[in-house]
């Protein structure tokens, strides 16, 4: 019979990889609560009328939609998988509004789907972690969700020499943009082809400029300006063009920079006028992670995003957050050998000696279990030069030998698996204290 593959793009895991995703996991989850935020999930499947309203033409065009078939479809909406949290967010918060006691700090491991194109660092199917605080419009906030980002980051082994947050401000864009010449329709039309700016050749770029209708002469005055490569350049630049209407955003990314610094995430961190993000809602700063020397797709991306909460029929509600997914950062530990061991780690491993003895053995291992050891068993005795082999690839810290000489004096053979030593413990002894190996 032919083999039925996997759905393409889509992820199978087998345990050291699954090994992997969980590893990533803990390490966002204990970032994310070091810095005080809760963890809430929403349901795989949303109306699709959630993400029309919200989240921007390229998301809904990666949606997998649903038509569903039970007995209440035919008053049912079309739905969609959810290819990201922010919108969930945005709804679930909106339900309870006036009794979240804020600001909101939650984040979220979910898993999600996109229809895109598969690619090195882009799936079908990815693992995102959201961090996102709401109810707060202190510049504060969003150098502490980035912080948080970059804190996880640290945690896992990697540097400021090998990750960056490049960051800017829509608004700062937008108020640059307006006084370079681009009228308020041109804007999106800009945003998408700047989001796509090092990611599509530089002639297909002036295509995308090209389209939304801009004079070369605009076109070189916004290069210019995504030449900055810090908020002094590009206040010297704002000041050499006679610009105006950028002074606020300015400054409020500065309040941004300066926390940023305090919180010690500051090497981390640039300004990257060419980061304005994909989505349609984000309304203020944004930033993008990237690998410093730019081999992958975006690590993770977010920004302010304070009128979300409006859209989706809630009160106006300041909000800034990211989502950092956890195929590009995998791939980045692997080229950087930074990957943790993929191997299965056991605490004990129970081996009979003879086949009387695999009753014995059943008692063992439950007391070893409730003391909270991971053990594991041969369930018959056999070759023990293979049972030992078994035990070493199941990454057994311990093997317990039951039976033989020692069995007759009462006792246990104990092989401490790491320091290759051996010692003989009383079974009465050894059931009171499991942990307990010599
Ligand atoms: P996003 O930039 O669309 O933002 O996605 C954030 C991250 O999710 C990306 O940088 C990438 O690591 C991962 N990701 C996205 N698409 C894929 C894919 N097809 N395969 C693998 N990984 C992927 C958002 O989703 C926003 N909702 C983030 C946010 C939260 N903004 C505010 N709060």
């Amino acid at each position: 019979m032919e083999k039925i593959p996997g759905v393409k793009y889509m992820r199978d895991f087998y345990p050291e990889e699954m090994r992997l995703r969980l590893w990533i996991e803990d390490h966002w989850r204990q970032a994310s609560l070091r810095a005080g935020f809760q963890e809430w999930d929403s349901p795989i499947m949303e109306y699709l009328e959630l993400y029309a309203r919200k989240s921007g033409d390229e998301i809904v065009g990666q949606l997998f939609t649903i038509a569903p078939r039970d007995a209440d479809a035919k008053d049912d909406k079309r739905m969609a998988i959810r290819p990201e949290m922010t919108p969930s967010l945005a709804r679930m918060i909106a339900a309870r509004q006036a009794a979240l006691p804020k600001p909101i700090k939650w984040f979220c491991i979910s898993r999600m789907c996109r229809s895109e194109r598969g690619q090195r660092g882009r799936l079908r199917e990815f693992w995102q972690w959201n961090v996102d605080v709401l109810g707060s419009p202190d510049p504060t906030a969003d150098a502490e969700v980035i912080s948080v980002a970059v804190n996880a980051l640290s945690s896992m082994g990697l540097t400021s020499e090998e990750v960056e947050v490049r960051f800017n401000s829509r608004t700062l864009s937008a108020a640059i943009l307006a006084a370079v010449g681009v009228s308020s329709e041109q804007q999106p039309g800009i945003y998408a082809a700047l989001d796509k700016r090092g990611k599509i050749p530089a002639e297909a770029l002036r295509e995308m400029f090209a389209k939304v209708g801009l004079e070369s002469a605009v076109v070189d005055r916004i290069e210019e300006a995504m030449g900055c490569k810090s908020l002094d350049e590009l206040e010297a630049f704002a000041s050499n063009q006679k610009l105006s209407g950028h002074k606020e955003a300015l400054a409020n990314l500065r309040e941004v920079e300066r926390a940023l610094a305090l919180l010690g995430a500051g090497d981390w961190c640039r300004f990257d006028p060419g980061i304005v993000r994909g989505l349609a809602y984000y309304t203020g700063p944004v930033f993008e992670i990237f690998d410093r020397k730019a081999n992958l797709r975006a690590l993770a991306g977010g920004g302010r995003y304070d009128n979300l909460l409006s859209v989706v029929g809630g009160q106006p509600m300041p909000g800034v957050g990211f989502g950092m997914g956890d195929v590009v950062l995998g791939e980045l530990l692997k080229d950087l050998d930074k990957l943790p061991s993929s191997a299965m780690e056991l605490d004990d491993f129970v081996i009979p000696l003879d086949d009387e003895r695999k009753w014995d053995v059943l008692e063992i291992i439950a007391a070893l279990r409730r003391a909270g050891r991971r053990t594991d068993y041969a369930s018959a005795a056999g070759n023990l030069g293979k049972l030992m082999k078994r035990a070493d690839q199941l990454g057994a810290a311990r093997v317990v030998l039951v039976g033989g000489d020692e069995w007759t004096r009462g006792n246990l053979k104990i092989k401490d698996m790491k320091n290759r030593t051996e010692a003989e413990i009383a079974v009465k002894e050894f059931l009171t204290h499991p942990a307990r190996s010599s």
